[in-house]
């Protein structure tokens, strides 16, 4: 699944500060055994996992309804054709030699000092966890599926292989940090969100394409303005957001299948429903992070209207109704919300004591919540016909 928008956990463990703060979320191995004061290697108790509405969620299904879906003999609209031709796409397998690292990664890790180190590592952590977060879905959804439907099964399995293969490149990231995510105790610790089939197509077909555009726009802006390429992950990202448009088109395809979540009123809603969700969630964590963005150079609610636009115009190929982003007035949503959220953020950091930080965040949360539902309710886009929502596996850029 595409990264960056599943966050999880604040490492406070530096090779500068040897007395380990311990993790939110998660526990960590801290890899680097030396640097510890008492030379041992070191695990990390779980902290409780603080959920918030937006903590990066694992998802599951309703893996009986997702075999009925995919059953030839019930379902007519498979497009067998379609799924062979995909699969042998993914058994191309295009970066299996893709990601491999060199020295530059520690070396550059080591100049990243102060703020600017401890954002990268939340940077390299939230990715890793949303990599992670694809790869689960994934592998069990190629688990549940073998019998019913042996092709998409396999696609799914692929997709995992993806993955995990771009989770563990990440944690590898984070090594050069002398830090590493427990990804075995984060499958076990973590809360689950169920989503219904339906739902899981329209969230995931999202992330996979806002991931892509995140990818893509970072690569080429760093390319072009090399002197903020600080650490060299992001030289990976051109043949890497390849993988997530890949997924991204599979999942348009599944769709495809499934004409029944796509050409009603209901499918209207719930597309902008998603829209709406995907595109919030990501500016309001992006809007909390901008010194990541701003150490590459970028401008965060540049960067991320960019990303939401192009997004939407990508989506609109499938989905049956999108927002209208490009009206301004969207923007101007997202900033609103945006402010809100800082304040939000800003009185759970004071001195107040609960009762009355809950009493002054409660305009601020009916603030925050009009104006998602003005956004929701702005006219919308009508796109996505099936005729042409045709699948096509190229590269977009
Ligand atoms: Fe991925
Ligand atoms: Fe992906």
């Amino acid at each position: 699944m595409a990264a960056l928008l599943k966050p999880i956990a604040k490492f406070g463990y530096t090779v500068q500060t040897p007395k380990p703060q311990i993790s939110r979320f998660v526990r960590v191995s801290a890899t680097a055994a030396a640097a510890a004061p008492t030379g041992k290697k070191k695990k990390y108790q779980k902290q409780e996992i603080k959920e918030t509405l937006l903590t990066p969620r694992f998802y599951t299904t309703d893996f009986d309804e997702m075999e009925q879906l995919f059953n030839t003999e019930i379902n007519r609209n498979l497009n067998m054709a379609e799924f062979e031709a995909l699969l042998q796409e993914f058994k191309t397998d295009f970066n299996q030699t893709h990601f491999v690292r060199d020295k530059e990664f520690k070396e550059a890790a080591d100049k990243l000092q102060g703020p600017l180190r401890q954002i990268f590592v939340e940077f390299l952590e939230r990715s890793c966890t949303a990599e992670f977060s694809g790869f689960l879905l994934y592998k069990e959804l190629g688990r549940r599926l073998k019998k019913t439907n042996p092709v998409v099964a396999e696609i799914f399995s692929l997709m995992s292989r993806d993955e995990a293969r771009h989770a563990g490149f990440l944690n590898k990231g984070l090594t050069d940090f002398n830090l590493a995510l427990d990804l075995g105790f984060l499958t076990k610790a973590r809360k689950y969100t169920f989503f219904k089939p339906k739902f899981i197509f329209y969230a995931t077909y999202l992330s996979e394409k806002i991931g892509y555009w995140r990818y893509i726009t970072i690569y080429r802006h760093l390319k072009q303005n090399p002197e903020f390429q600080c650490y060299p992950i992001f030289k990976y990202f051109e043949n890497w957001c390849q993988d997530e448009n890949r997924h991204g088109d599979f999942f348009s395809a599944l769709m495809k299948a499934q004409p029944q979540f796509l050409n009603d009123w209901k499918a209207k809603l719930w597309a902008r429903f998603f829209c709406l969700s995907v595109y919030v969630t990501m500016y309001l964590n992006d809007c909390q992070r901008s010194a990541f963005y701003e150490g590459i150079g970028l401008d965060t609610k540049e960067f991320d209207m960019h990303v939401i636009i192009e997004t939407n115009r990508t989506t609109a190929r499938i989905f049956p109704a999108v927002l209208d982003v490009e009206n301004p007035e969207f923007k101007r949503k997202l900033d609103r919300m945006a402010d809100i959220n800082q304040q939000i953020l800003a009185l759970g950091e004071s001195e107040d004591i609960p009762f009355v930080k809950n009493l002054k965040r409660l305009p601020l949360v009916a603030a925050l919540v009009s104006e998602l539902l003005a956004a929701y309710l702005m006219k919308p886009v009508e796109s996505g016909s099936l005729e042409l929502a045709e699948f096509e596996p190229q590269v977009v850029y």
